[in-house]
């Protein structure tokens, strides 16, 4: 078989990226190694930038979205007895979108079937051939069958595990990489969110976070040990760790109920230079990883998404290749923007097992300030809500 684009990988980016190319006419085939269940339930982020609700409504898949989804004009943070708000509305003018990446993949799904869209479900052994010649191809496993796609490019869309970024050699690559000492535990659970806004705590036990998917879907978050298993947590032991580290006024009001879902992930800072190796470029996870604190992740997949897709655009349409040539240059330059902005709002608000005294006092000295300042409001602000592509 022949295509032009074949995208690796059935999550977000790879399901936004194709959507984009679709509606231009140019053909690109998905292989996703896991079934669309597997990927529908896999329980990720909540809040959208606008960049990326403009992508998903360049696409055409934005209706659920913006009648669903939750415009939010701030967050509040919260440290000892101190609470206070960032109001995106006064400092930008941009809100954010509540929105769930569950629900995001949904709907590009369901355009993609509506649309005509190949999309290949446990796709097996996944391999890209010839990926710095003028000919690439991919081959994979389908119910025991070894296929092949002849194509122009390959899109590494296959987040952090997957097969593309490893298949750039090791001498090409340079690996960034920073981990931290502790996890976050994740619970979904069907009450009402605590807070109409979004709660991020720093506090002694640990950091907290109150987020919500709708009106009777929460999502809440507690900063845990990486020893930690999800079993180890009942979902008592799980409420009275969150109750302890959120401001009193909310741990009054919190509705608790059964956990619909608990999984713990560990935090990682990470990115691959360059994003592109010949015809092979990564997009999303598969490049490079933030930790979850300020909700960068999937916006980060779809400015790699807006930045690919205008250079493929500009190849396919115009046969100008300028955009594919800069893509690396032009995506790394925002990642690691937001790379930074995520590493310092992890700093910001976790509790580290190697924090001195002074490092406890510079953390809130930094909560004090940011709590009074107006010019460092903003400058979290501008980088919440989203910076430019
Ligand atoms: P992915 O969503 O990882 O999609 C990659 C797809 O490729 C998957 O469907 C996978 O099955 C498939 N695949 C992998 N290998 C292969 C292969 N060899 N062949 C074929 N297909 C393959 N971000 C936030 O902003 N907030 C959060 O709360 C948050 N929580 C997270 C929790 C976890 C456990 C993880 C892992 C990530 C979380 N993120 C969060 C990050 C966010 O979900 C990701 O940034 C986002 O999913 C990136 O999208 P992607 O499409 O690039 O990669
Ligand atoms: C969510 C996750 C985040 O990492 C974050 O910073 C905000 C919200 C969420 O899952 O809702």
């Amino acid at each position: 078989m022949r295509t032009q684009v074949v995208i690796i990988g059935g999550g977000p980016s790879g399901l936004l990226l194709g959507q984009l190319l679709l509606r231009q006419g140019i053909d690109a085939v998905v292989l996703e190694r896991r079934t669309r269940d597997y990927v529908l339930g896999r329980i990720r982020a909540g809040v959208l930038e606008v960049g990326f609700v403009n992508l998903m409504q360049e696409a055409q898949v934005g209706a659920r979205m913006l009648s669903e989804g939750i415009p939010h004009d701030g967050i509040r943070i919260s440290y000892d007895d101190e609470l206070f708000r960032i109001d995106f509305a006064r400092l930008t003018g941009t809100p954010v979108v509540v929105y769930g990446q569950t629900e995001v993949t949904r709907d590009l799904y369901d355009a993609r079937d509506a649309a005509g869209g190949k999309t290949v479900f446990r796709a097996e052994n996944v391999q890209i051939h010839g990926a710095n010649t003028d000919a690439p191809h991919v081959t994979y496993s389908e119910d025991g069958q070894i296929r092949r796609l002849d194509c122009d490019y390959v899109i590494g869309c296959d987040g952090f595990h997957g097969v593309s970024r490893r298949t750039i050699p090791q001498n090409i690559r340079r690996d960034h990489e920073k981990a931290y000492p502790f996890g976050w535990l994740g619970v979904l659970s069907q009450t009402p969110p605590v807070s109409e806004e979004l709660i991020y705590a720093n506090s002694e036990r640990g950091f907290a976070l109150c987020s919500m998917r709708n009106p009777n879907l929460s999502r809440y978050y507690v900063q845990c040990p990486l020893s930690d298993q999800p079993g180890d947590w009942s979902d008592d032991r799980f409420w009275d760790e969150l109750r302890r580290r959120i401001p009193p006024a909310a741990a009054e009001t919190l509705i608790t109920g059964p956990s619909i879902e608990k999984s713990i992930a560990p935090l990682r800072s990470f990115v691959s230079e360059p994003m592109r190796w010949g015809r092979l470029f990564l997009c999303g996870d598969a490049g490079h990883i933030v930790p979850p604190t300020g909700a960068k992740g999937l916006n980060t997949a779809a400015s790699d998404v807006h930045y690919l897709y205008q250079g493929l655009l500009s190849h396919y349409l115009d046969g100008d290749s300028a955009g594919l040539d800069n893509y690396s240059a032009d995506a790394l330059l925002r990642i690691w923007k937001v790379e930074r902005f995520s590493w310092c709002m992890t700093n910001l608000l976790h509790r580290f097992p190697e924090q001195s005294g002074f490092d406890l006092r510079i953390q809130r000295a930094e909560l004090e300030f940011l709590h009074e300042n107006e010019a460092a409001q903003m400058v979290l602000a501008q980088n919440y809500v989203g910076l430019p592509y």
